[in-house]
Formats: C-alpha cells, structure tokens, sequence
C-alpha cells in the first residue's frame, strides 16, 4: 500500500510516496523550504503543494515537532505558538481531501527505524533519539511506543539538553564533533540513568554525519548506541506508516 508520508522541520518539508510495507521510497523526495513564521496555514499551504506535486489522493501521514495527541498539538518548542491547540489532523485534511494522520516527529522517526532500521527486532528499551533543530526522541518497549517523551526537554547542565547538544546548537557554536560528543555522551548518561536501555538509535539531520561522531559518543552501560539506517528519511517512512495504526 502506498501513503504520502510528510516530515515538517525547522527548516524544510519535505516528503514522499512510501510503500508502507517495505518502508521504502517510491519516488525521490520533494522539499520545499519552511515557511518564515511557519505559521498553520502557510505550512498547510506547503503540504497541499508536495500532495499534489506527487499527484497524490490517498492517505497522508504527517509528522510534526511537538507533543500531538489525536491530531492535536500541545506544545511549541521550535514552532510558531499559534499552532497550540489546532487540530492539525483536521487542518490538513481540509487542506488535502484524503485522511491524515499526524504524529510527533521522532515518534514517527522512531517507528521506522523499529520497524525497518537499526532497531528491527530489538526487545527491552530502545530510545531513538533525533538530533536536528531539537532534540526529538520516542522511548520503546518490547518494540511498542511510549509517545510524545520529549526527553530534549530534560535538564542537562541546568539548561534544556536541545539547548546543550541539538544539531543547531552545534553548528550555532561551531562544535567540534568531539566536543559535540561529549555533551551527548552526558546527556546519554542521564538517560541510561533513567531508562536503563538495551539500545540508543542516534538520528534526525545529524544522523549522515555518523562516522565523524559515533566514535566518540560513551555510554556508562553496555548500552549500544547505533546510527539510524533510515537517515533523514525515517520522518517520512514513520509517518507514512503510521496512517495504518492509528487510522
Ligand atoms: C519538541 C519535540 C520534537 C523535537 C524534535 C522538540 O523541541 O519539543 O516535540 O520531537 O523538538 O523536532
């Protein structure tokens, strides 16, 4: 079956045909740039045109950088805070025709990589956690999910750890990978702390870069950090088959 899977971030939207029972592209993806102030109905706006740059009618599963729950989102980190309280699901189907499903971002990015990628088969606790413009992150148990964890919030050095150690912040600061490393190094050690994993998928923009990381990046446990397979087109994946399990 095929589905439209879209990935809003900080600054792109991008998306693609997936088919949904072998998670793979079925057409190269499109990206159009954030709209600035992505406000809902410039970003329905962009979601429209990817739908019908793709000539597409069916369903669409969407991805969005915030706490939803049934279509609706709760918070506005990195996004406008008019988006509080819509009902994104609605808005983008009135938008698009077809059914839509919304979920958060790294939920989303989460379930493919379960699904399809690095964490296919894995039992116990497996924490995906994306790096991009936040810190996004999906906690999983015996393969099934714990949504909207939002552990970038979580304090690091007496800050937001997106605030500490996210790909922007990274760049904004010119961090060397190591000592990028380092701080992620810590942030997983809160977590190992809290969750005690089997496993930790690393994603989200940072992800292609994995080899400049990967080699610094500690666990105090025998935790195994990986890199995502699916790269940065785990968002797109997830959503799309996403629309089959909670439609
Ligand atoms: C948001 C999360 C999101 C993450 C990655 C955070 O600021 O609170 O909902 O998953 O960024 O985009």
């Amino acid at each position: 079956m095929v589905v439209l899977g879209i990935d809003i971030g900080g600054t792109g939207i991008k998306g693609a045909p997936v088919d949904i029972d072998t998670g793979k592209l079925i057409a190269e993806r499109f990206r159009i740039p954030t709209p600035q102030p992505a406000l809902p109905n410039a970003v329905a706006d962009v979601i429209e045109q990817i739908a019908s740059h793709f000539k597409h009618k069916g369903p669409t599963g969407v991805t969005f950088p915030a706490i939803v729950k049934k279509g609706v989102i709760y918070s506005a980190s990195n996004v406008d805070a008019s988006w509080i309280q819509v009902d994104a699901a609605k808005l983008f189907q009135h938008h698009l025709g077809g059914p839509v499903t919304v979920v958060n971002d790294a939920d989303a990015a989460g379930i493919a990589e379960m699904r399809f990628g690095s964490g296919h088969g894995e039992q116990g606790v497996v924490i995906m956690l994306t790096f991009g413009t936040g810190i996004g992150s999906a906690i999983f148990h015996n393969g099934n999910l714990l949504p909207n964890s939002e552990l970038g919030h979580i304090q690091l050095r007496g800050k937001d750890a997106e605030l500490r150690c996210s790909e922007r912040i990274r760049e904004q600061k010119d961090m060397s990978f190591k000592k990028w490393a380092k701080i992620v190094s810590e942030y997983l050690e809160t977590l190992e702390k809290l969750f005690s994993p089997e496993l930790f998928i690393i994603g989200g923009g940072i992800s292609k870069k994995a080899d400049k990381f990967l080699p610094y990046l500690t666990a105090k446990t025998d935790v195994l950090i990986q890199p995502a397979k699916m790269l940065n087109d785990a968002g797109i994946i997830g959503a799309a088959y996403l629309t089959n399990i909670l439609s």
